[in-house]
């Protein structure tokens, strides 16, 4: 199984350069996402601009994970959801609660797990290639800040221990943003 391993280094707004070795083991799908969870928070320590923040994790996420074509944020702007950093192809700009996928985690505040988008009554289809995708809404002190969404060309990509790992993403990523 593949195994990721690199540095990456960035600099924090104390002007300090920072190196992060990070390790990502594909031999399960929790381990995956332990390792996952744990570039994140070494990806955004100590960095508190919200836009750098979902930008990279996007990025890693995008990079990390297989079978994905769009890895991004849509973020609560006075109750609707715009679009903020991504990996993929460019994509609807501005959603109401009322619509799609990513409306309905925001509208339920619960994570939507869609098998088949097609089948799902509202998506809207930003790339003509997705056929699955999960949306976890990102919660702070009973405020929605807004979405988490990754969609992937597979039907089914998404189970119940990538929703558990994706939740574990959202959570890291709600205390930042
Ligand atoms: N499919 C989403 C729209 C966003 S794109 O997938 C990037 C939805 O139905 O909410």
């Amino acid at each position: 199984m593949a195994i990721q391993t690199g540095l990456l280094r960035f600099a924090r707004n104390d002007g300090e350069v920072m190196t992060y070795d990070f390790r990502i083991a594909a031999a399960d799908t929790p381990t995956l996402y332990r390792d996952l969870a744990s570039a994140l928070e070494g990806l955004i320590s100590g960095e508190p601009d919200p836009v750098a923040n979902m930008a990279n994790a996007a990025a890693l996420i995008f990079e990390t994970l297989s079978d994905v074509n769009w890895v991004g944020f849509y973020r609560n702007i006075d109750g609707e959801l715009v679009l903020g950093p991504f990996q993929g192809r460019p994509a609807c700009i501005r959603m109401t609660f009322d619509q799609g996928v990513c409306g309905a985690a925001a509208k339920t505040r619960q994570v939507q797990r869609v098998e088949d988008v097609h089948k799902f009554s509202g998506h809207i289809a930003c790339d003509s290639a997705s056929n699955s995708e999960i949306v976890v809404p990102l919660i702070r002190d009973g405020e929605l800040l807004g979405v988490l969404d990754i969609d992937s060309p597979k039907f089914g990509r998404f189970t119940e221990e990538d929703e558990a790992g994706v939740v574990k993403l959202g959570e890291i990523l709600s205390r930042v943003l």
